[in-house]
């Protein structure tokens, strides 16, 4: 007889229990054969958080959170920054391999086409306050956007889908551009589909309507590299809540929206701006031991630092780093940069940091990045979900034709009252 994977004994009756693992996994239902009595439902693993379950097989990204690596498809996030442009990457995670030249000319051409909004939501746009979130204004938009395209609720029909990953990745940027001119008291500039995806974006948030725009080459390199750092990054907080929603068959502007949601979290998405009010707040470098010593202290978190899976240096902010670079060769420095890189010298000595195993994350120097290139921390978030919408259909497409995969609902342990009589109003 060959040998199972795995043995459980259960020393409340002393039964054994052979099990085989999949792709080195328990699954979690064949814990149910374990239990006391026929009649109880058997046994459940109990994992809040999801510290350590798989929730799917994907074959889009891979972390490995010790060594410090991240590949979509199989390409390092090194070569696909220097290498590739933002849409090349999108593509791969969205279709599995690198577009050829011709099949990236049909891509960049289907998004150029489908960027401009419908008019109904251009006046809605108009219609938030000046000081609502962009985040909360991209959040709406979404799914709002979704009411003008009801074919979208097909979500089986591949043709349809592709339609939707077209029409997702084209128009976030219209939608954040025109969420900070809203912010900004300024007309809209309509997307030009002879620019790039990334100089578009530029020019959207950017120009004067009246005055030609010259769109600055490093700064368009610089804000298109970003956009691949944040393409994807498997199961993180928004991708589950995407994946969340669109297991019930929902269409993906709602999902999208719910993923936008959970990035705008500050321990998620919302970390890029929170890392540049934490900079703002210290002031000066000579202030940073202090803050340090707070943070030590149990008063806040050193924000843009930890991560769930990475142990190590979060691999996009080694690249984020030389990016700062040649960024500030054209802007001139940010004077947040000096603190930021003496909090990370300061945190990465510290018994506190280097025992909890706690790195820059990706989140740490975007936002000076993003300040450079002259826009309020406020869109900074916003930023990070124009990059992640594609890993966000990626890992949508994934789900609706994964065979395995069913609503998603997961089970609880339930610490209330035991059943009990009512009681009437007038004895409570
Ligand atoms: N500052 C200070 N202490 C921290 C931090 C931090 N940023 N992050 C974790 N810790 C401590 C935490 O207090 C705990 O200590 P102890 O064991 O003494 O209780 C230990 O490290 C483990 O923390 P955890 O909360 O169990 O870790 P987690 O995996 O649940 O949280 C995290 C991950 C990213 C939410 C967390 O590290 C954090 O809050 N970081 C700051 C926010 C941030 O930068 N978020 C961006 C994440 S990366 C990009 C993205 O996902 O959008």
């Amino acid at each position: 007889m060959t040998k199972r994977d795995l043995t459980i004994t259960d020393n409340r009756t002393g039964k054994s229990y052979d099990l085989d693992l999949e792709l080195g996994a328990l699954k979690a239902v064949d814990l149910r054969q374990i239990k006391i009595s026929e009649d109880e439902q058997g046994m459940m693993s109990y994992d809040p958080s999801f510290v350590n379950t798989a929730a799917t097989k994907s074959a889009i990204t891979m972390v490995d959170g010790e060594a410090g690596l991240l590949c979509h498809r199989g390409y390092s996030i090194e070569e696909l920054a220097e290498k590739s442009k933002y849409l090349e990457v999108a593509y791969l995670i969205m279709f599995g391999e690198l577009p050829t030249r011709s099949e990236l000319e049909v891509f960049e051409s289907e998004i150029g086409r489908c960027s401009v909004l419908p008019q109904e939501v251009e006046t809605m746009l108009r219609a938030f306050p000046a000081d609502a979130h962009p985040m909360g204004v991209f959040i709406s938009m979404i799914a709002a956007m979704g009411t003008f395209f009801p074919e979208a609720r097909n979500v089986d029909d591949p043709e349809v889908r592709m339609q939707q990953v077209c029409h997702l990745t084209a128009t976030v940027p219209t939608i954040a551009a025109y969420a900070y001119r809203n912010m900004a008291d300024l007309p809209f500039v309509r997307p030009d589909s002879e620019l790039s995806y990334t100089a578009n974006l530029l020019q959207m948030l950017f120009k004067d309507p009246d005055r030609p725009y010259k769109v600055e080459p490093a700064l368009e390199k610089a804000l298109d590299v970003l956009f691949i750092l944040h393409a994807d990054h498997e199961q993180n907080c928004s991708t589950n809540v995407m994946r969340g929603i669109a297991s019930s068959k929902s269409d993906p502007y709602g999902a999208l929206a719910g993923a936008g949601a959970a990035l705008y979290g500050p321990l998620h998405g919302g970390a890029n701006e929170a890392v540049v009010r934490m900079l703002e707040k210290i002031e000066d470098k000579r202030n940073v031991p202090a803050y340090v010593e707070r943070v030590k202290a149990g008063e806040f978190r050193l924000m843009g630092f930890g991560h769930r899976v990475y142990k190590n240096y979060d691999p996009r902010a080694r690249i984020i780093k030389q990016v700062a670079d040649e960024v500030f060769k054209v802007t001139g420095p940010s004077p947040l940069l000096d603190i930021a890189l003496e909090l990370e010298r300061i945190a990465l000595e510290d018994d506190y940091f280097v025992s909890r195993r706690l790195y820059p994350n990706v989140d740490f120097y975007s936002g000076i990045i993003y300040q450079a290139l002259g826009l309020p921390v406020e869109m900074f978030t916003l930023l990070f979900a124009i990059g992640r919408t594609a890993g966000w259909l990626a890992q949508w497409q994934e789900l609706l034709t994964d065979p395995e995969q069913r609503i998603a609902r997961p089970r609880q342990i339930y610490t209330g009252s035991p059943p009990r009589d009512y009681i009437p109003l007038d004895k409570r």
